[in-house]
């Protein structure tokens, strides 16, 4: 079965074949980064505009590249949410004309199930159930995954999400956008033992988490020090130590909890290298095995889409051609249910 994946609910148009039948998956990806940099952060008009001229064009592309006809695609899988309204709007009207027109099923995917699943299109991928941790721009959580489709919320921010606290200091010292990768640069020409920021919420007990008074305490330190040569690296250096010991902690706990011996991290925060190594480390001392996605596939991209799509087309979701279709700018995972269950489909 192949399925068409399509990844449009905030700065990237993400498309992608997933062939179920070799594995295979062929995706391409447009970054809106240098459109939205100018501003330091997306700006949700542009996003849209840009993918309607931009998503057209990658799906024949991408087609091209796995060497398809359109004619040979079984289902279309899209983005339904959550994310910028208009930006999903995109891509759920073309996702459901191009089904539609093909006269073959199309599926409203939820991103973060998106994400979730995108380990699992890695050789030796992790059998259910297992931990996830996902960590993205708009999301920190830690669920419990019995299947496809049943989610427990075990922990999640009370604030920040992990990737927007790295963005926001990112912004405040001066970096691009976004934050997350070059935060992860410049870290790594600081000094470790300058700055000792909190582990938020690590005394207590419970998987949430709160990031917005580390975020404030950085950026306090930048402001007291601004004038010292080597303080920005060096608060780099202290923000990222304390966000991946604090992940490390309570993925530690959530295991210790759960008694899980699966550990899945997805997210654009999941292509952090020293999260990664931290946790592939947290887990082998837990005995527990750790699962991430590649690298191109922990951020935004259309075959996480196309992979989720198909997973919910075999459970019996996907809905018949017809030109209605709804999208949800806020979408709770744990409103998700297994098969047979009214309301996988949104
Ligand atoms: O999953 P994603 O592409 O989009 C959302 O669903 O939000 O995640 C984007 C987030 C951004 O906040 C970005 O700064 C962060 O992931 N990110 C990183 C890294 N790469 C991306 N954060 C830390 N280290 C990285 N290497
Ligand atoms: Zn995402």
């Amino acid at each position: 079965m192949r399925v068409l994946g399509i990844e449009t609910s905030c700065d990237e148009t993400g498309v992608a074949v997933y062939d179920s039948g070799t594995g295979a998956v062929t995706a391409r990806l447009f970054s809106q980064v240098a459109l939205h940099a100018e501003y330091g952060g997306v700006v949700p008009e542009i996003a849209s505009r840009d993918h309607v001229i931009r998503l057209v064009p990658l799906i024949r592309e991408t087609c091209a590249a796995a060497g398809l006809d359109l004619h040979a695609l079984d289902a279309v899988a899209y983005t339904a949410g959550p994310g910028l309204i208009g930006a999903l709007l995109v891509g759920a009207a073309v996702g459901r004309s191009l089904a539609y027109a093909l006269g073959v099923p199309s599926i409203a995917v939820h991103h973060m199930e998106g994400h979730l699943l995108a380990p699992l299109l890695e050789p030796d991928p992790p059998d259910f159930p297992f931990l996830a941790l996902l960590v993205s721009g708009g999301h920190t959580q830690l669920v419990r995954v019995q299947a496809v489709g049943e989610y427990t919320i075990l922990g999640e921010s009370q604030d920040d999400a992990v990737g927007e606290a790295f963005d926001k200091l990112g912004k405040a010292l001066g970096l691009g956008y976004p934050g997350g990768p070059e935060v992860e640069r410049l870290a790594a020409s600081g000094n470790p033992g300058r700055f000792r920021f909190p582990r938020p919420m690590t005394q207590r007990g419970g998987l949430d988490f709160s990031f917005s008074g580390l975020k404030t305490h950085a950026m306090t330190a930048l402001a007291r020090h601004a004038d010292e040569p080597g303080v920005r690296a060096d608060i780099a250096r202290a923000f990222l130590d304390a966000i991946v010991d604090t992940l490390a902690i309570k993925c530690r706990r959530a295991l210790d909890q759960t008694g899980l011996t699966r550990l899945v991290v997805a997210g654009g925060v999941s292509a952090n290298r020293r999260l990664r190594s931290r946790l592939a480390e947290t887990a082998s001392a837990c005995a527990a095995q750790v699962y991430f996605p590649r690298l191109e596939f922990c951020t935004d991209n259309g075959a996480m889409i196309a992979y989720a799509g198909f997973r919910r087309l075999a459970q019996g979701a996907g809905s018949p051609s017809d030109l209605s279709f709804q999208v949800r700018a806020r979408w709770p995972l744990a409103e998700l249910t297994a098969p047979d269950a009214a309301g996988s489909d949104i």
